[in-house]
């Protein structure tokens, strides 16, 4: 059955929107609509943490919580779901919640602006986690700016909630789940304001809808997409939301290669991937934030094909494919031959990415490097990802791939010749230092000169095989 009400949980009722603007944000919603202000608006772009809300999610008779940018998010992506704000967090009768008392107790507030959202980001890992190291809580506020507190009394009050494990959430779980399962999200199509909006539950949902309508936008995850209504102000007239099929949520491996379903979150790939691939797990750790990849997909990455998209590079070395499907067909590309210029791809009206395909390599070395000003919620200046195998002191099957050295994310072919069957030898790896220059052009913007980018990819061309030889890794923040 479609509807065209979006139901979703907040302050433990069920709540019922009719046909909403598919436009609108859940931060507009919450603040404008429910009149809950204490949830910020700071960047509008999903940068600064100010306006993050925890999303209730039933999954095997549990409730996953996910901390999210409501700045970024549109209101129709709440059905099903449960929605908690800054405002839930303290009891009737006055009591903070643990997280909030922490906060007080070790000083983690000062003007207060940015205060609710890191409440909420530490509510999500105080939910989500047994006990929380340094790691864990930095990781949990990467997506969280304060200009003025300063972090550390912050990181202390996360420390102190390894002593208080019990809250009204936890009391309430049950019912919590039996509204949530009351509330089974539906297909949804809203037509509001002159705006289309599909959310589909299956694929064979999703191709009906495709053949009917081969003009609609795809949104995931929304973290690139949204802007277009938070920053440039424009509409997006029709939307076909995909993160509500569940069916292209998942993760398979066959031995061969490691399959990806289109909707699966990359906060969930991130941690399937560390035992194959453990540099891509590094790189997504630094991918915006936990905010960001709790909604965000690599199929999203791929279809935005921005030249500093951080996981592009990494499947260009690991020689990924894509499965790409419409209505009635489904093909199956190398994502080598998808990009075909800036912001550019292979993509036709009506298509969409159904999953990615990653070879398994047993035997080959990878590593994967992001050079960005800040270490956490960065876009890259450059980024760069080897895949190689060392048999016999000589370099075999090797793939090596940067970002932000060209329009698109590129493989290094002059640079593979002249590492292929060579030794590992200094002379070797200058050589293929400049092959670089005959790679690349890249070009100078705010995030980097032309000359660094170029110095740059050099350097960790030979960092890569300095790690090699020495059999350890070179590097500072892990
Ligand atoms: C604060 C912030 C930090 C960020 N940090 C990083 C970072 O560190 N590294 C990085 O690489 N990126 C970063 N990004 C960019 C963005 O998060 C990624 O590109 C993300 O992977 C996009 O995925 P999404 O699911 O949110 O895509 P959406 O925004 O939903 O869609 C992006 C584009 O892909 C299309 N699309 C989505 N899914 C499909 C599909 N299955 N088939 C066909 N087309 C599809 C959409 O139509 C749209 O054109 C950041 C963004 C923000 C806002
Ligand atoms: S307002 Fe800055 S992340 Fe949403
Ligand atoms: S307390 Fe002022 S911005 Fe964080």
């Amino acid at each position: 059955m479609t509807s065209n009400t979006i139901k979703f949980i907040f302050e433990n009722k069920i709540h019922k929107i009719l046909n909403p603007d598919p436009n609108e944000t859940i931060l507009n919603y919450i603040r404008l609509r429910l009149k809950k202000t204490g949830t910020k608006e700071g960047c509008a772009e999903g940068g600064c943490g100010a306006c993050t809300v925890v999303i209730g999610e039933l999954k095997k008779n549990n409730i996953v919580y996910k901390a999210i940018n409501s700045c970024i998010a549109f209101t129709p992506s709440l059905e099903g779901k449960q929605l908690l704000v800054v405002e839930d967090l303290m009891l009737k009768n006055g009591s903070l919640h643990p997280v909030q008392s922490a906060m007080v107790n070790y000083h983690g507030s000062q003007c207060g602006f940015c205060t609710p959202g890191f409440v909420m980001s530490l509510f999500s890992m105080y939910k989500n986690n047994t006990s929380y190291d340094e790691k864990t809580i930095e990781e949990s506020i990467s997506g969280n700016l304060c200009r003025c507190t300063g972090y550390r009394p912050i990181i202390d009050a996360a420390k102190n909630l390894n002593n208080n494990k019990s809250d009204q959430f936890k009391k309430n779980k049950k019912k919590t789940i039996s509204l949530l399962k009351k509330i089974r999200p539906e297909s949804i199509f809203i037509n509001s304001k002159n705006k289309k909006y599909f959310a589909p539950r299956t694929v064979n949902e999703l191709k009906k809808i495709i053949k009917k309508y081969p003009n609609l936008d795809f949104l995931s995850g929304g973290t690139d997409m949204s802007l277009i209504v938070t920053k440039q102000k424009k509409d997006i007239k029709n939307i076909i939301y995909l993160n509500s099929i569940d069916e292209l949520n998942y993760i398979k491996e066959n031995g061969k290669y490691i399959e990806v379903g289109a909707t699966t979150p990359l906060r969930k790939f991130e941690l399937f991937i560390k035992k194959y691939y453990s540099d891509f797990n590094i790189i997504l750790k630094r991918y915006g934030s936990v905010q960001i990849r709790n909604v965000a997909t690599m199929a999203g990455n791929i279809a935005t094909a921005s030249p500093i998209g951080d996981s592009l590079p990494l499947l260009l070395s690991l020689d990924a494919s894509i499965v790409i499907e419409s209505f009635n067909k489904k093909t199956t590309l190398k994502l080598k031959d998808f990009f075909i210029g800036y912001r550019k791809t292979k993509l036709k009206k009506g298509q969409f990415i159904s999953s990615i395909r990653i070879p398994v390599y047993k035997k080959n070395i990878f590593k994967a490097y992001k050079i960005s000003k800040r270490i956490d919620d960065d876009i890259s200046s450059v980024c760069a990802s080897f895949n190689l195998a060392i048999v016999n002191k000589k370099i075999k099957n090797i793939k090596i791939a940067y970002g932000g050295m060209a329009s698109i994310p590129k493989r290094a072919i002059y640079c593979e010749k002249i590492l292929l069957n060579s030794n590992l030898s200094e002379d070797i790896i200058l050589k293929a230092q400049r092959s670089l220059e005959k790679d690349f052009q890249p070009i100078n913007d705010m995030r980097a000169s032309k000359n660094y980018r170029m110095e740059i990819a050099k350097n960790l061309l030979m960092k890569c095989f300095i790690e090699i030889k020495k059999n350890r890794l070179i590097r500072l923040n892990y």
